[in-house]
């Protein structure tokens, strides 16, 4: 079986827009303390190059996040699979999500991470599918809008394949 991927944003361009993304969260945090929260697994690559594009006093943590099974429906569940490992109260948040899809998944850590009394909690998204909106989430920080496509790369998976892709794209069965 071969395999083609029709390419939406080239490496270069993922590259581009996460320094800006990055620029912009130094600005408007200016010197502030901040954590990023990488939703796993899919933000991992977004995170890894987010926090680099950022210049202040950063502190990553993982959650650990199944939203799907091992295809590309939404069962509407939203299941914690890692927590973080240190406390967040009275801290600046920025959770850190590769795209945003229904909202469901973002709706439901805004609601858990709240409930950790930080000092602000905010979204920023790679991608934003708007079509498949649910329900509607703040997206502070934004990467793209993409039309109604089940993409993949750039820590991105189907079926857990084509994390490792540096673009992300469409695959095309050839
Ligand atoms: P939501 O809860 O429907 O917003 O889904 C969010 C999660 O679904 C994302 O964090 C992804 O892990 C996954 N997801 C949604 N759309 C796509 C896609 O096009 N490609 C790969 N994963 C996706
Ligand atoms: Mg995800």
């Amino acid at each position: 079986m071969s395999e083609k991927f029709s390419v939406f944003y080239s490496a270069e361009q993922i590259g581009a827009r996460v320094r800006e993304l990055g620029a912009q969260i130094s600005r408007d945090y200016d010197g502030e303390r901040l954590v990023l929260v990488c939703v796993l697994k899919g933000s991992f690559v977004f995170t890894a190059d987010l926090a680099r594009a950022i210049d202040g006093h950063v502190r990553v943590e993982f959650l650990g996040v199944q939203s799907y099974g091992d295809g590309n429906e939404s069962s509407g569940m939203v299941q914690i699979t890692q927590d973080l490992t240190k406390s967040i109260e009275d801290e600046h948040v920025l959770i850190v999500e590769d795209i945003v899809d229904t909202g469901l998944t973002i709706a439901h850590l805004l609601d858990l991470l709240r409930t950790r009394k930080p000092a602000s909690v905010k979204v920023c998204a790679l991608l934003h599918k708007p079509a498949r909106t649910r329900i509607q989430v703040p997206i502070d920080y934004l990467g793209f809008t993409i039309e109604d496509k089940f993409v993949v790369g750039y820590g991105l998976d189907y079926a857990q394949r084509y994390r490792n892709l540096p673009f992300i794209g469409i695959v095309e069965h050839g």
